[in-house]
């Protein structure tokens, strides 16, 4: 039915939730604003600085545009810092051997994601290796639940939307896929939308539903 696949990283391919709520935490605690980790779990498939955004929610001085991007740089730079650590060790083996499979079964493979590290992880973990094409969060004009990331993944595969399937963990992301044409496994939370096409609880089973 499909001939290529379009993942989500972070949630999907790997897990960078705890690195990006403690690079976000260290901004918040420096302008003495609460940040939690159910207010992290909100930041799942959302842009940068629409994450910088939902953190400065109840913070009561306005910021100049200047001010959010220092803001969203130096939550980067400590991010960096958790993102140079990872190594192939960072990936269970499940997602390996998925992959793996899923390249014997000769499907073309590609990330939708909108990070704008995503290359930097994806070489990391050794995980780059796997990907025909990479459309992440570097020259997106519009981000989950726009389509834009889906769609432009699906055109570096030369595919169209109905020949591939998204696979992801957010809200946002599912939400992308519906509005792109996309079909979607859902992983975690992206279990819950509704319009979702298949329920993974684990990741290898996609191998069923493609
Ligand atoms: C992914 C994550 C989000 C993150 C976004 C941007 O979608 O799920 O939590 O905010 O990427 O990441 P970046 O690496 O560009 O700051
Ligand atoms: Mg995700």
């Amino acid at each position: 039915k499909y001939m290529g696949i379009i993942f989500d990283l972070d949630g999907v391919l790997c897990i960078t939730d705890r690195y990006h709520y403690q690079a976000w935490k260290r901004i918040a605690d420096t302008l003495k604003i609460e940040f939690n980790e159910a207010k992290n779990h909100r930041l799942r498939g959302v842009s940068r600085m629409e994450s910088l955004d939902i953190i400065l929610e109840n913070y009561d001085k306005p910021l100049s545009v200047e001010e959010k991007i220092a803001l969203a740089e130096e939550k980067n730079r400590y991010y960096r810092e958790f993102l140079e650590t990872m190594s192939e060790s960072d990936i269970e083996d499940a997602v390996f051997a998925t992959l793996d499979e899923l390249r014997v079964r000769r499907y073309l493979l590609a990330i939708g994601s909108s990070s704008k590290n995503a290359g930097f992880i994806l070489e990391k973990t050794g995980l780059i290796k796997y990907f025909d094409a990479i459309s992440d969060g570097n020259g997106l004009n519009k981000s989950k639940p726009d389509p834009e990331v889906f769609l432009r993944a699906a055109d570096d595969l030369r595919l169209a939307p109905e020949k591939c399937l998204v696979v992801e963990d957010a809200a946002a992301g599912i939400m992308a896929a519906l509005a792109g044409g996309f079909d979607s496994a859902g992983i975690g939370d992206g279990t819950a939308v509704p319009g979702v096409t298949y329920r993974l609880e684990r990741f290898e089973e996609l191998l069923e539903v493609v």
